[in-house]
């Protein structure tokens, strides 16, 4: 099994400063940026667009996980891969014909994932499962940082791993919202590939020690 991966979301950095974060998971062991778009629609939040984004793609030296949290997705998707999207995930509760969207992501030469919020089933995935690279399971429910992490997630992990089984065995499965040392281990060890980590990162004393305590957990 390979290591699993680190993907700080910039929604908790500093955005007065943000190439100062931003050259901070430079230079961390952090694999991805994640990156966190709402719209006040689909979400009750706003957090930043495509002009922000390309700010970050300009100092970024690791590849963009874009977390669409918008309706529609559609729209946007070109817009997403023009301001250096490496990875596009859309919701599943926010798009009418998902199957469709997830081609258009491939068709621009993107990696395709879909995110699902707390009270949607994995099993609603079992029709795409062999179209897609990523499953981003919430954690919270999406629009904020710094929220508590419900734990039904662990069980939502491996029935996941076990839909996926002998469908797509390279599907990663990522999981967002509180994520932190409290909880890093039993996500691994329940199959998870990739943690997304806002303020457990950024409202760290020592951010890149944060990210380095992440990514080397003791995993049985
Ligand atoms: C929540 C976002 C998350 C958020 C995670 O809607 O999708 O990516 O930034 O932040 P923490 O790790 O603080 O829960
Ligand atoms: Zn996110």
């Amino acid at each position: 099994k390979n290591i699993h991966m680190i993907a700080p979301s910039i929604l908790a950095a500093d955005f007065g400063n943000l190439e100062k974060d931003i050259s901070m998971v430079n230079s961390s062991e952090a694999d991805w940026f994640h990156i966190d778009i709402m719209d006040g629609v689909f979400v009750p939040n706003i957090s930043f667009g495509f002009p922000v984004m390309q700010a970050v793609a300009k100092h970024a030296k690791k590849p963009l996980d874009v977390h669409l949290m918008i309706i529609d997705p559609d729209r946007y998707l070109q817009a997403c891969k023009d301001s250096g999207a490496s990875i596009i995930t859309v919701h599943y509760e926010a798009c009418a014909h998902l199957h469709r969207t997830l081609s258009a992501i491939k068709e621009l030469g993107c990696q395709a994932g879909v995110a699902i919020n707390p009270h949607t089933s994995v099993q609603l995935l079992k029709e795409v499962i062999a179209d897609i690279d990523m499953v981003c399971i919430m954690s919270v429910n999406p629009g904020f940082g710094g929220q508590t992490f419900i734990a039904n997630t662990y069980t939502k992990i491996k029935e996941l791993r076990h839909i996926a089984a002998g469908i797509n065995d390279n599907l990663l499965i990522e999981v967002d919202g509180g994520v932190g040392l409290t909880n890093a281990v039993q996500l691994v060890e329940a199959g998870a590939d990739v943690l997304v980590a806002g303020s457990f990162v950024f409202n760290a004393e020592n951010p890149i020690d944060a990210i380095h305590r992440l990514k080397n957990i003791d995993v049985t």
